[in-house]
């Protein structure tokens, strides 16, 4: 349309603010020294530039989330290093669609993973293992920690202000604010590898998929964000809790036959009826795979079996010594091991997974108590349902959606920008993960991610982790290689 076209041609600038407030200063830092131990144990002492940028955008909604860190490593283990053309890595701390602040962080973020509440939550323990922010320092990148707004944020009118697409628009507006920076802020700017897990393993991979997407416009330029692109080069996802309007159904699909934790049995009609329901959007993907053509509900089960799940239990098990992969197998039965391969049923699978995580519908909750029906939150309502299923359920079936929810679902879509429309502004480079026993959605969201980014030829480095719950990392180290590999 007419207004479609107007907007992409305004796009890299009107849209766009150069105000003097978002110029990084290169000399307005922090000198700090850190012990960094590395994923093979060695300590290293690096010295770095902490510097905190006070908002990356000219016209902050709420600053102490709209704010960003930038660590530049200078001295490690004594030996000088020039982080001025380094890979950037931008690490986002989002979790559960929740506000992110690193407005208060004296140095770079440390480690511990998931914290109780999440990636946002509690500090870790001193003693814990390095942060991922802090291995890419150690290994001589440059780190950029933003922080962003969230789902919960109400102002004293009552009003949500960090509900969709908050946290994607503002995760954007940093990154144009580090493009902005070229030539003054350390690193090289298009190196920027984005990373993120669970809620900001979903924004990670929007940020990748959807780079310099003018539908995100009106809103970065209502913040004043900076004068540059927001493409990113490449792309890490953990866990990514995304594709959330098709996920009730996926998650049926995947984990219908499962129990809850409880014991009980979800509702075996509404979850039917999510399940078969997902083999239409399936098919609407047009995904395929090497040795499946077309994948579709009936061989999806198999794919998923024979691409990711047995590959990663036979990593798994061929790292275990002789006698530890003996009990393993005696205690899982279900797999057969031969020629060093491990080979199972999907029904099988399931059943050693045991209970699901989330009743039915995992997403869209009928009566609106799910993070994701926050997320959609407008205005002063705080929650909204998102899928014509669950709304109808509630409301009957005449019921419509908000009328702006659609769009929202698409600025909140990686698959958007993969799919229905084919961005190839996106990063090129890809490192998904999930472990195998994460129901926090279903295993066919990352799985669809990572098979249509192949179809598109992009580069998906995609690994599933054995036995791992939500929030899993077990390959830190080789992210921190793939950086360098990818980026060279
Ligand atoms: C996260 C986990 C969820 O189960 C979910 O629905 C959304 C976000 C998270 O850990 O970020």
């Amino acid at each position: 349309s007419g207004a479609r076209a107007a907007s992409r041609t305004s796009a890299a600038s009107s849209a766009a603010s150069t105000d003097s407030s978002l110029v990084f200063d290169p000399s307005s830092y922090t000198e700090l020294t850190t012990s960094i131990t590395d994923t093979t144990g060695t300590a290293h002492e690096v010295v770095y530039h902490f510097y905190k940028v006070a908002s990356y955008v000219a016209n902050p909604v709420d600053a102490t989330y709209q704010s960003l860190n930038v660590s530049v490593p200078v001295k490690i283990d004594g030996s000088v290093v020039d982080a001025s053309g380094a890979p950037i890595l931008f690490a986002n701390q989002v979790g559960g669609y929740m506000p992110s602040s690193v407005a208060n962080a004296t140095g770079i973020g440390a480690g511990g993973g998931m914290g109780p509440g999440g990636p946002g939550g509690p500090a870790p323990a001193a003693d814990s293992a390095a942060s991922r922010q802090q291995l890419a320092l150690a290994a001589g990148y440059v780190v950029v920690e933003p922080g962003a707004r969230g789902r919960s944020l109400v102002d004293s009118s009552g009003t949500y202000y960090g509900t969709a697409p908050a946290a994607i628009v503002d995760l954007k507006a940093a990154v144009r604010y580090v493009k902005f920076n070229k030539g003054r802020i350390p690193g090289n700017v298009d190196r920027i590898v984005s990373a993120g897990v669970s809620a900001g393993g979903a924004l990670s991979s929007l940020l990748g998929a959807s780079g310099d997407s003018p539908v995100y416009d009106s809103y970065l330029r209502e913040l004043g964000a900076a004068d540059a692109s927001d493409a990113i080069f490449a792309t890490g996802a953990w866990c990514p809790i995304t594709d959330l309007e098709h996920a009730d159904m996926a998650y049926e699909w995947n984990w219908g036959a499962n129990l809850l934790s409880s014991g009980s049995v979800v509702d075996q009609t509404i979850s039917k009826a999510l399940s078969s329901a997902y083999g239409d959007y399936l098919a609407s993907l047009r995904l395929t795979a090497k040795g499946f053509g077309t994948l579709t509900a009936r061989n999806l089960d198999e794919y998923l079996v024979r691409t990711h799940l047995e590959p990663s239990a036979t990593k798994y098990l061929a790292a275990l010594s002789d006698a530890d992969r003996a009990t393993y197998l005696a205690a899982n039965s279900f797999i057969t091991w031969s020629g060093g391969r491990a080979a199972f049923s999907w029904a099988d699978f399931l059943t050693h997974v045991g209970a699901r995580k989330k009743d039915t519908p995992a997403f869209d909750a009928f009566d609106r108590s799910a993070p994701e029906n926050n997320e959609f939150g407008t205005g002063t309502t705080a929650d909204r349902h998102f899928t014509l299923y669950s709304l109808r359920h509630e409301e009957g079936a005449s019921a419509r959606l908000d009328s702006d929810i659609p769009a929202k679902l698409h600025l909140m879509n990686p698959m958007y920008h993969l799919v229905d429309r084919v961005n190839e502004n996106r990063s090129k480079h890809w490192w998904i993960r999930l472990g195998t026993k994460d129901s926090d959605t279903a295993l066919t969201v990352a799985g669809n991610l990572a098979a249509r980014l192949k179809n598109l030829g992009d580069d998906v480095d995609t690994s599933y982790y054995w036995d791992a719950g939500h929030g899993a990392d077990n390959d830190p180290g080789d992210f921190v290689t793939w950086i360098a590999t990818v980026s060279g």
